[in-house]
């Protein structure tokens, strides 16, 4: 990350004041020799266009933010060596291109693996200014706009938005502008009855004016606040479950409070039961969202958008698409992705994300969200995304939120030049660590589709019965004769959440793609894959593989030329992604085979 800022060499200790003059700075100092001319055209928006001119200078046109975002895209495409473009005009494909950070006041940061809060400690602001200039221009640089600063599990509400609170909120929100990041945040539903209010029923009289009032403080603060990120009735949080009242009573009571100052809210459908008896048949975690909020689909106030997770489990290594982001066609949607590495290795082991995201974008039919979020993988560590090469996804995720049509390769090759610079044999084995790294994870951790196999609570390496007889609603349920959830017609029937022709897609297992066939279906280990393969030689296999590919990893990996200190951290981090593909691979294996006896074809070791 900071490799890639330092081909930057405009020095951001004087503040810039507007994007315009951003903008105009940056260039001068990256790319002295040549002219530029700023064309500001409103009409544009964030969009920008760029126009080579007969006497070798350059137009760039666009509101605002569009001229700020054009010339990085200016900067970038000459750094990484493509050369300036000629000709050029780019729109965002979603509105609100957002971060949202897990930080706490008291400076932890939930499922962060880079270091303490950038923004918060000892229940206070806490903050370097030329390193939240420096995230708002990392932010700037990929096109991101929204900064969710607080954690969605709002841990000290009765401290948000009050007066002490919003003077430093307001210094931080002005040291983002010129950077065109808009600040947000996460609040409580029931941060009322923290002030005197006895309830919290979104339907009470005193709730609504309790709200409206507080907005106002805020937005006058903060006139370009986006708004509010609000996780209700999940995971314990309060919401209007409570009252009786459904989801749409309580966003739309919120956004009456914050309409006066076009401020939106954007309110997450990750509600489950997390209180359920493994015993239960009946329930099936992946149906709770669909079964909360399909049936208000066009109840939503235009100013709220419903915030999805890509799956309908927890951002596992592998889930199919959301049935919400599929089928609530009359209400606002944002996805949301996880750049933290809860479940993909801690930015301990290499989990490069933009391939995943190019499968799940292209599952989305065109026109269905209207914005995307991802959970932020930053934190105080100097690198910022503790492993150096976890920033790639920071990076990549701005590119693809600007325009889903990115092309993986290219993007993470211009990652690996603008960080590294490496000649042209070392980027290409970079780049297919890196590309490769997603799958070989998902070889060696839950197969094909199941997930839940990692050590409860934590998320780090293998507990294949960990959650089996927990509270939270995700089983494997394997046994001696087979594995799985059979989520069709004839099990649980959340199939029957999508439309017809995914239904049958991957309601029969001869058809439903093998790396997805363990969360549709309940299968024996004998069953026959696509390739003639049994279920169970296939385990074995994938694991196998995992943990080769990962050797094979590590030996790219050691034989790059990373500068310090990346390169202490990078191959730290790689022996222990070894030790943990090694103990993946073992305990996964070990497991399937004393449930089902079967030898592996090829004689490899599994342990007893
Ligand atoms: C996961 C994660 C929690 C987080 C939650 C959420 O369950 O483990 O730490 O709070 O997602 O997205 O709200």
């Amino acid at each position: 990350m900071k490799a890639w800022l330092s081909h930057l060499s405009l020095d951001l200790t004087v503040s810039p004041s507007s994007p315009e003059e951003l903008a105009r700075a940056e260039l001068s100092s990256a790319l002295p020799e040549t002219v530029f001319r700023l064309d500001n055209d409103p009409s544009l928006g964030e969009g920008y266009r760029i126009q080579k001119k007969a006497d070798g200078s350059f137009t760039i046109s666009g509101g605002k933010t569009g001229i700020l975002y054009g010339a990085y895209a200016m900067i970038r495409s000459a750094l990484s060596g493509r050369g300036l473009p000629e000709s050029l005009f780019s729109v965002p494909k979603y509105g609100l291109r957002m971060i949202n950070c897990w930080d706490n006041m008291d400076g932890t940061v939930e499922r962060g693996y880079s270091g303490r809060s950038l923004f918060f400690e000892g229940d206070r602001f806490q903050y370097n200014p030329l390193r939240m200039m420096e995230l708002g221009r990392l932010m700037a640089s990929v096109g991101l706009n929204v900064l969710c600063i607080n954690n969605v599990n709002v841990h000290n509400p009765a401290q948000l938005l009050l007066e002490d609170f919003l003077p430093e909120a307001k210094r931080l929100a002005d040291l983002f502008r010129p950077f065109g990041v808009r600040l947000m945040f996460s609040v409580d539903f029931s941060q009322p009855m923290r002030h005197g209010i006895p309830t919290a029923d979104p339907l009470s009289p005193l709730v609504q004016d309790w709200w409206k009032k507080t907005a106002q403080e805020v937005y006058r603060a903060i006139p370009d606040l986006v708004g509010f990120l609000v996780k209700a009735d999940s995971e314990g949080r309060p919401g209007p479950f409570t009252y009786g009242r459904n989801h749409a009573d309580g966003a739309n009571m919120l956004a009456d409070a914050v309409r006066p100052f076009g401020g939106k809210i954007i309110w997450r459908c990750f509600v489950y039961n997390c209180r359920q008896d493994w015993r239960d048949v009946q329930t099936d975690r992946p149906k709770a969202a669909w079964e909360h909020y399909a049936f208000l689909d066009g109840e939503f106030a235009d100013n709220v958008i419903l915030q999805v997770k890509h799956g309908p489990f927890d951002f596992q290594v592998r889930e199919p698409l959301s049935p919400l982001l599929l089928g609530m066609k009359q209400t606002n949607l944002a996805m949301e992705l996880q750049l933290a590495q809860e479940y993909t290795g801690h930015q301990i082991d290499l989990y490069t994300m933009i391939p995943m995201w190019k499968e799940i974008f292209e599952e989305l039919p065109a026109d269905n969200i209207m914005s995307v979020a991802a959970v932020s993988n930053l934190g105080r560590d100097d690198n910022y995304t503790g492993h150096p090469l976890a920033a790639v996804n920071f990076y990549t995720f701005g590119l693809m939120a600007w325009d889903p049509e990115t092309h993986a390769e290219s993007a993470v090759s211009e990652w690996i030049r603008l960080t590294y610079g490496f000649r042209s044999e070392d980027e290409k084995a970079l780049l297919k660590v890196l590309l490769g790294s997603r799958r070989t994870y998902e070889k060696y951790t839950a197969p094909l589709g199941i997930g839940w196999m990692i050590t409860p609570h934590d998320h780090y390496g293998p507990n294949p019965s960990g959650y089996e007889y927990d509270l939270w609603g995700t089983y494997h349920k394997a046994n001696r004769e087979a594995v799985g959830i059979d989520r069709t017609e004839k099990g649980t029937g959340y199939l029957l959440q999508y439309p017809e022709e995914l239904q049958k897609k991957y309601g029969d297992p001869a058809t439903c793609p093998d790396l997805y066939l363990l969360f549709y279906h309940r299968l024996p280990y004998s069953f026959v894959m696509k390739d003639g393969r049994t279920l169970i030689q296939r385990i074995y296999d994938d694991h196998f593989e995992g943990y080769e590919e990962t050797k094979a990893m590590a030996e790219v990996i050691r034989s790059l030329p990373f500068p310090e200190p990346d390169r202490e951290i990078i191959l730290s981090r790689m022996d222990r992604q070894l030790y943990n593909a090694k103990e993946w691979c073992d305990i996964i294996n070990t497991f399937f085979r004393r449930l089902s006896g079967a030898d592996d074809a090829r004689g490899r070791t599994i342990y007893d």
